[in-house]
């Protein structure tokens, strides 16, 4: 199983700004293999959470093909889509979407609850990878008590509860100190090992596994493509 874009561009045109167009994705081919490890990185406006979105199936590009294994989402209805999105891909976006009356476990698990797995096996993941990321004391608050850093790992630990094959990530480590950085990146490469595909988009450079695939993106398009770490 993979996810594959073929030659996407997407165009966003102003509502407010009438006339304003911007190619926020140019004519860019990607494939995600199912276990790889991918890093998309590059300055910010270069397109990176447009391309996260595309993939994700969070939006429709304005040009181009994405197709998830042998689903193309051009010809396929809505509803064949969100079964897909809902069994195979987690998305943790950059900004925070956390539901400001849930505590941190009931966010974790607000949109799993229609997923065909036991509440039982959701909530045991959902503690462990809040264990992990030494937010389990926090499980109870509400997103109100909580640092920026915190409520990113909560949007992390949202994307990965359901173990899905897919895990995307939009600038993970943005607002996190070193130690929780190494945190999030070590539960990465954890769900990585145990067959999930990962990709992170991030402004800043990280240090990869050896065996990731490192894209940069400048002004819309994939400028470089590297196997391994940097
Ligand atoms: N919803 C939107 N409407 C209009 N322009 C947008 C929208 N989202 C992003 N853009 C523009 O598209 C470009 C790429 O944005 P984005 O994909 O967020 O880049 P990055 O994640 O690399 O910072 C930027 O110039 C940004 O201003
Ligand atoms: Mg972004």
């Amino acid at each position: 199983m993979s996810i594959k874009a073929i030659s996407v561009s997407k165009v966003y045109s102003g509502s407010i700004n009438k006339g304003y167009k911007i190619d926020a994705v140019k004519n860019v081919s990607i494939d995600i293999n199912e276990g790889s490890f991918t890093l998309i990185s590059g300055p910010t406006g270069s397109g990176k959470t447009t391309l996260l979105s595309l993939l994700a199936g969070i939006m429709y590009p304005t040009h181009g093909e994405i197709v998830y294994g042998n689903i193309h989402v051009s010809t396929s209805n809505d509803n064949t889509i969100s079964k897909f999105r809902e069994q195979f891909i987690g998305y943790a976006p950059q900004n925070t979407l956390l539901i400001k009356e849930l505590t941190v476990l009931e966010n974790v698990l607000s949109p799993n609850s229609f997923y065909k797995r036991s509440i039982k096996e959701l909530k045991s993941s959902a503690h462990y990878l809040l264990e992990k990321l030494k937010l389990i004391n926090k499980k109870n608050f509400k997103p109100c008590e909580l640092s920026g850093g915190e409520i990113k790992k909560v949007m992390v630990v949202r994307a990965l509860v359901k173990k899905p094959l897919f895990i995307f990530t939009d600038e993970p480590c943005s607002e996190l100190d070193n130690e929780s950085t190494d945190d999030i990146i070590s539960l990465l490469y954890e769900q990585n090992s145990r067959g999930s595909a990962v990709i992170i988009a991030s402004h800043n450079r990280m240090v990869l596994k050896e065996n990731a695939d490192f894209y940069t993106m400048e002004k819309g398009k994939i400028t470089e493509y590297k196997k391994g770490g940097i």
